[in-house]
């Protein structure tokens, strides 16, 4: 193997721990890749438990075993599949769900619902009465013209719900922009404006369905740096010392939000420690300046426990050399399968699978099949200068956001997504059927 290849995944070992190289092949997990693209077909997610369940244990051993009262509510949109829920219901944990269709995938798989919050900055009449139908355990309320919709399915169920209000706090967290949620000029949450605010808080504490339960902040994505969170909770503190002082009401629960960074080329990851330590000392401090009980914490995760625990798998088709430009090498994949190159630049590292130990002696563009020029999955990859059609190519770290974000573009379809553990694999999402793509489609009898 070259010592640049050798470099680059030993680098990844600290991240990319179930990754290995055979006998010039690449495993995961204990599976062959190459057999996993010979048996189940590519482009094909592959997804690690081994690894989904080492993070879960991270969490749990530094910060809810570690903090009285704490949660974790992986955030569902980062990779959604009853399986996913399957494991995060046998490891404890609780989930955040954004929508009809994570809250229907929640009780298919059978999540308990008290281990469900529901946040979204324009939850629907339907799924506010599918939320409260189901009994989710809180509601993280983004907007005024919500607590009507709550309090009418409350009405209807005969059930009252608990409230955490998700504030803008007004801090730019350091990441793509695409990306970032905390500050003000955004989307979601509610600003803090006292003569919006409050009204909001007063609402709530007045309603006969609704239990204000605490605040909730997210303030963006792949975040290495434990600044902007702790600003964003000092900002979050003294809103709650200004309820208690305004309604005499306690903030009981405060949610952080996710955003911890996971490697995609060489980012030092931090420990889940680095965050949640002094983002709990910060809060308790400041329970004990407002002279109130110290709230109860919730982190909401969704990269940084899955990002590193996927790979894609894809098989080489065209190559073409434009003469003094570039040679671009396709897959029978892409933009469908992984939008957030084209979306906001992500950067991925890639390996040919079948050629893990040859040197990598080429520069090429791996781009995808999409009818797009900007269906491009690394711009500049090294790769053996080897490289041929057949070959197979992993794209690392694509647990996130990737199965979660696909589409049917160009009627390609989604691919299926398996599971591997110790050796062992089994599709957790097959893959979609063309007849799958076209079910719906209607031709309408007046053309
Ligand atoms: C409210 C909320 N919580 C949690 C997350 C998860 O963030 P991440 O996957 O970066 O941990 C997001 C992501 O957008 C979010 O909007």
């Amino acid at each position: 193997m070259d010592a640049d290849a050798i470099e680059t995944l030993l680098e990844r070992k600290t991240t990319l721990r179930y990754l290995e190289v055979k006998d010039g092949r690449l495993f995961f997990d204990g599976c062959d890749t190459i057999e996993l693209a010979k048996e189940y077909g590519t482009p094909v997610y592959v997804m690690s438990y081994s690894e989904i369940m080492g993070r879960l244990n991270e969490l749990k051993e530094q910060f809810t075993d570690k903090y009285p009262k704490a949660r974790v509510a992986y955030a569902s949109k980062a990779f959604c599949t009853t399986g996913m829920y399957e494991i995060l219901k046998k490891a404890g944990a609780c989930i955040d769900v954004v929508s009809g269709g994570e809250i229907y995938a929640a009780e298919k798989a059978g999540f308990p619902a008290e281990r469900v919050e529901f946040n979204g900055n324009n939850k629907l009449p339907e799924e506010i009465d599918q939320a409260v139908r189901y009994g989710v355990g809180r509601i993280i309320l983004d907007g005024l013209q919500e607590i009507p919709l709550i309090e009418a399915a409350c009405a209807k169920y005969q059930k009252k719900m608990n409230i955490m209000i998700r504030i803008t706090p007004g801090v730019a967290a350091s990441t793509h922009d695409y990306i970032v949620t905390g500050k003000k000029d955004s989307k979601f949450g509610i600003p803090l404006d006292e003569d919006i605010f409050l009204p909001i808080v007063k609402q709530v504490l007045d309603s006969e369905y609704l239990d204000f339960t605490g605040l909730h902040m997210h303030i963006g994505s792949q975040l290495f740096e434990n600044d902007a969170y702790l600003e964003a909770l000092n900002v979050l503190m003294d809103w709650a010392a200004r309820i208690r002082q305004e309604f005499n009401a306690d903030v009981k629960e405060v949610n952080f939000g996710g955003g911890y960074g996971a490697t995609y080329i060489d980012e030092p990851r931090k420990p889940y420690s680095f965050f949640m330590d002094p983002m709990m000392e910060l809060l308790k401090k400041r329970s004990e300046e407002i002279g109130m009980e110290c709230p109860a914490a919730v982190i909401e995760p969704g990269r940084s426990i899955v990002a590193e625990a996927g790979i894609t798998l894809y098989t080489v088709g065209q190559i073409k050399e434009i003469p003094g430009i570039r040679k671009y090498v396709s897959v029978d994949g892409g933009m469908g399968d992984n939008i957030r190159v084209a979306l906001y630049q992500a950067d991925y590292k890639g390996v040919v699978a079948n050629k893990a130990e040859e040197q990598t002696d080429a520069t090429v563009s791996l781009c995808g099949k999409y009818c797009e020029s900007g269906d491009i999955l690394i711009p500049e990859m090294k790769v053996p200068s080897s490289i041929a059609q057949g070959d197979i190519i992993a794209l690392l770290s694509t647990g996130a956001y990737g199965f979660s974000m696909a589409s049917n573009y160009n009627n390609n379809p989604i691919p299926g997504v398996v599971l591997v553990k110790e050796g062992k694999s089994a599709w957790m999402v097959k893959p979609q059927s063309y007849e799958q793509i076209i079910a719906n489609h209607v031709i309408p009898d007046f053309i």
